[in-house]
């Protein structure tokens, strides 16, 4: 049996959520390297969709390359579904995302959709969410005042220097938090004057997984 590498895992599950588009003719698309082989396989059907609505410029780039029309969400009532990967996801679908800096629209599109379909390889699904660290992305103005504050609740973070997010501001990845309670976590730092975005997605979790092209 030969062994797959984790691009190829990564592609398996980008394809295997082609099944869960039902018909759906606006389309939510997430951002990163598992997400890219979901825009390659999504423009063999692209007849198939009026548009997309797109996380990050960089998967606007993709989507415009290959012909796909982007479509602005102010422009559309409802997203049926959105697909999109994540750096962590434990056993209640709460995910972690946010390692390529997207997580603001991510999360928007993710509150507007009706089915957020989550693309994985097998290496990110853990029990307990935060080893990779978190990411949030903050007003620049805000940055070391929000680091005082994470600080104070036992998280080590780091300022992503040289990433400035589509929206302007800055990224703390958060090191060090073993996330028992992702939505009281999320809840919290959302009160954070200064917090744009929390990368856990929790209060609003996946609704499916697949890993590779198995669902959870
Ligand atoms: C982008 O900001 C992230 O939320 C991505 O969804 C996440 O980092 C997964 O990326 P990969 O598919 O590249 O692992």
């Amino acid at each position: 049996m030969t062994t797959m590498t984790q691009d190829e895992l990564k592609r398996l599950a980008a394809r295997a959520a082609l099944r869960y588009l039902d018909g759906a003719r606006i389309v939510g698309v997430g951002t990163g390297s598992t997400v890219k082989h979901f825009i390659d396989a999504l423009a063999e059907r692209k007849d198939r969709i009026d548009g997309t609505v797109s996380s990050s410029e960089q998967s606007t780039r993709q989507l415009a390359a290959h012909g796909i029309r982007v479509l602005d969400l102010n422009e559309v009532d409802a997203i049926p579904v959105y697909v999109d990967g994540a750096d962590e996801c434990d056993g209640r679908k709460c995910l972690i995302k946010g390692g390529g800096g997207a997580l603001t629209r991510e999360k928007v599109i993710a509150a507007v959709a009706t089915k957020f379909v989550c693309i994985i390889d097998p290496a990110k699904r853990v029990d307990v969410l935060g080893r990779f660290p978190l990411p949030i992305e903050v007003i620049p103005m805000a940055r070391r005042y929000v680091s005082r504050e994470i600080v104070r609740r036992g998280g080590n973070p780091v300022w992503r220097e040289h990433l400035v997010t589509d929206n302007g501001n800055a990224i703390l990845d958060v090191h060090g938090w073993q996330i028992a309670d992702p939505v009281a976590m999320e809840r919290d730092l959302n009160q954070i004057a200064g917090v744009v975005t929390v990368g856990l997605f929790a209060q609003r979790p996946a609704d499916v997984v697949l890993i590779g092209d198995r669902e959870m």
